[in-house]
């Protein structure tokens, strides 16, 4: 439903909070004035809206960017709250899935009385839910997704069943969507951004090419994983291994360490992906974030005189493990979980595991809101449903990787990311050392 509409059946009238204060002086007999802010993730959005004065029941306004409750009583905060039932009731049909965390921030001189409304409203209940009948109707969400299709389509049927919220998807190459993305500013198409890796992120968000959104339900992601301010969202984790070939080698030759592999005995028995590939760049930045540039350049110099091999990709990889061709494979934990499903004799190796190791590299599949984007509280929407536990599970599932909101179990057989030694560095300091990184890749002449 679009237009005016309150509960009582009386007009609302909307108006964009600048021309509400102008209405306001001009109408001031006969309407009276709430001024709210509402807190929709980073940014506190003030509105105001005229309800008619002698209204006499809660009536909850929404509009594109707000949410709000009132109650056209003399005392605003402790009335919503006494008569929280007689909210329920005026608002019908409530639905779970539809909530909105809300901070009521008047004037300086009401802020200790808005802070005890909050705090009982705390006790209460978390949120306001609003009913679908008195929502703006739901705009369509258009996603570009780097991410494979089999990964994200059965994600993106579960949002528009919970939702019906209609969703475009256009898949590809996650760099050629970010360039795509940088060419639409500021008028882009996609309002969400699903990528493979942090550095994809973190390059649109140094661009100025996305907008920040934390809300409860992603503040629950632990903060390693998303941008500090809210641009991006880690959804899924994958930490960098090694995979071997359980044939070729006997576990007690398995190496322990990534820094092993420059040892000679290994020479012409790894293989790993391009450097080009977004998650080798990203282990190599985190190499140089916790060992140093001479240390880092080192050690690749040692892999490339071991005869280390650059393949297309890490399926390339995987399969040549797999097809005993290689010894030992550089790849994400779930291309090891993927070779082992299609029937491989292959293991995994989680390297630098010791009390004094470095641990291993967990670099996240994510999502963004788009800057300018046309459909923001769809999008928002859609990362908040990403942070929650079914899509957490399910996102995670289908490629075998970790779920990012503690709690959420692994699929089975894959190892719980608790369990798992990490680099201790955080993933939005990838982005500002990326041309560092590839300026030594092209001093080593790795491929
Ligand atoms: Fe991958």
């Amino acid at each position: 439903m679009s237009g005016s509409s309150s509960d009582s059946g009386r007009p609302i009238n909307r108006y964009a909070a600048t021309s509400v204060r102008a209405a306001a002086k001009r109408n001031s007999g006969m309407a009276s004035v709430e001024t709210i802010s509402i807190n929709r993730g980073m940014g506190l959005v003030s509105a105001q809206e005229t309800v008619p004065k002698r209204s006499t029941r809660p009536t909850v306004i929404r509009s594109n960017r707000r949410v709000m409750v009132y109650h056209p009583s003399s005392s605003f905060y402790e009335t919503i709250l006494a008569e929280s039932q007689a909210v329920d009731k005026a608002l019908g049909s409530l639905t779970k899935s539809d909530y909105f965390s809300m901070l009521f921030s008047p004037s300086a001189s009401d802020y200790g009385g808005a802070m005890s409304w909050l705090k009982k409203l705390a006790l209460v209940t978390a949120f306001v839910l609003v009913p679908t009948t008195l929502a703006q109707p739901w705009g369509e969400l258009v996603i570009y997704s780097g991410r494979s299709e089999p990964l994200i389509v059965p994600v993106i049927q579960l949002f528009q069943q919970q939702t019906g919220i209609r969703v475009t998807l256009q898949s590809g190459a996650a760099t050629a969507l970010a360039n795509l993305i940088l060419q639409e500013q500021p008028n882009p198409r996609a309002d969400l951004f699903i990528a493979n890796d942090a550095g994809t992120l973190e390059f649109l968000k140094l661009k100025d090419a996305l907008q920040p959104y934390i809300s409860e339900q992603i503040r629950k992601i632990p903060e390693q994983f998303r941008a500090r301010d809210g641009s991006w969202l880690g959804v899924s984790g994958r930490s960098r291994v090694i995979m071997y070939n359980t044939k070729l080698l006997r576990p007690e030759e398995l190496p322990k360490s990534v820094f092993e592999l420059g040892d000679p005995r290994w020479k012409g028995k790894i293989a790993m992906a391009t450097t080009r590939n977004e998650s080798v760049i990203a282990w190599m930045t985190a190499l140089r974030l916790v060992k140093g540039d001479a240390f880092t350049k080192e050690y690749l110099l040692k892999l490339k005189a071991n005869g280390i091999v650059t393949l297309n990709g890490h399926t390339d990889v995987r399969k040549a493990v797999g097809r005993g061709e290689f010894a030992l494979g550089l790849v994400n934990h779930y291309y090891y979980h993927l070779e082992l499903r299609d029937g491989s004799p292959v293991g995994v190796i989680y390297p630098d595991q010791g009390p004094t190791d470095t641990g291993v590299l967990v670099n996240v599949a994510g999502a963004a809101l788009i800057k300018n984007a046309k459909h923001v509280r769809e999008a928002q929407r859609f990362l908040d449903f990403l942070a929650a536990p079914e899509a957490q599970k399910l996102f995670a599932e289908l490629n075998f990787e970790y779920p990012l909101l503690p709690g959420v179990p692994t699929a089975p057989g894959v190892r719980a990311l608790e369990t798992i030694k990490r680099m201790p560095i955080r993933l939005d300091e990838l982005g500002k050392e990326l041309e560092k990184t590839l300026k030594l890749l092209d001093e080593v002449g790795l491929g």
